[in-house]
């Protein structure tokens, strides 16, 4: 289903240099830096984050709960910092976040259909729980839909969307020096200049 895009992210990962330096925190939703903008409930009568996503490439959506009223929730918007990009991925399995990644791939399709990032491992071979996730941007930094967003591992397709601007997943025990690099594909067949940014998060239990 992928064929296209897996044959051109062969071709790419031999041509392209490897992408982010390694950042060593491995502390939940932190692996890339320490120092980067996380999604936070700034009401105290709302303070339990529920969930997050990017509302544009320098910010996010949050969602927050009333710990004291049962299904009562607030949203605000948190501004990235600098240059900081915000990047949609999966904490657990069953919770999207967002968060403002200082360290990430950046790549874009350059009116090409197919465009590939390059790749990049991370951790020095001890066991990670690590969550990759991408998102697409227009020249405005809107989230843009695309057709297929893929994240590869060692050239395995490892999670796949049709028709979003995010693909993430989560893999438990990673080890660089035994599951290789991560790299990652999107189709785009409309005419509008679309970036991508992916980036690596520590995955919570
Ligand atoms: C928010 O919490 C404060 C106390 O911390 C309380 O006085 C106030 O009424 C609360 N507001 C709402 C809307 O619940
Ligand atoms: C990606 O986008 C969809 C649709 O906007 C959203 O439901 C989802 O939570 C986002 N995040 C991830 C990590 O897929
Ligand atoms: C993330 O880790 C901290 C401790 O480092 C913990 O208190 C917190 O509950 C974790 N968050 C999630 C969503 O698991």
């Amino acid at each position: 289903m992928f064929a296209k895009l897996c044959i051109f992210f062969l071709i790419a990962i031999t041509t392209m240099v490897v992408g982010v330096p390694l950042e060593e925190s491995t502390k939940n939703g932190t692996l890339i830096s320490k120092r980067t903008t996380t999604p936070v409930c700034k009401d105290h009568n709302y303070s339990e984050l529920v969930n997050s996503w990017c509302a544009t490439k320098s910010s996010m959506t949050v969602i927050c709960a009333n710990k004291d009223l049962p299904g009562t929730f607030t949203s605000d918007t948190i501004q990235c910092n600098g240059a900081e990009v915000c990047v949609d991925y999966f904490l657990t399995e069953n919770n999207a976040q967002a968060q403002c990644a200082s360290s990430y791939i950046k790549w874009d399709n350059k009116n090409n259909l197919i465009s590939c990032s390059g790749t990049a491992s991370y951790g020095r071979g001890e066991a990670l729980d690590i969550s990759v996730g991408a998102t697409t941007y227009d020249v405005d930094g809107n989230p843009i839909q695309v057709d297929q967003f893929a994240i590869y591992l060692n050239n395995q397709e490892i999670a796949a969307t049709s028709n979003l601007h995010n693909v993430s997943t989560i893999l438990r025990s990673y080890k660089s020096n035994e599951d290789g690099d991560f790299g990652s594909c999107f189709s785009f067949s409309g005419t509008a200049r679309v970036t991508s940014y992916f980036a690596a998060f520590g995955a919570a239990a």
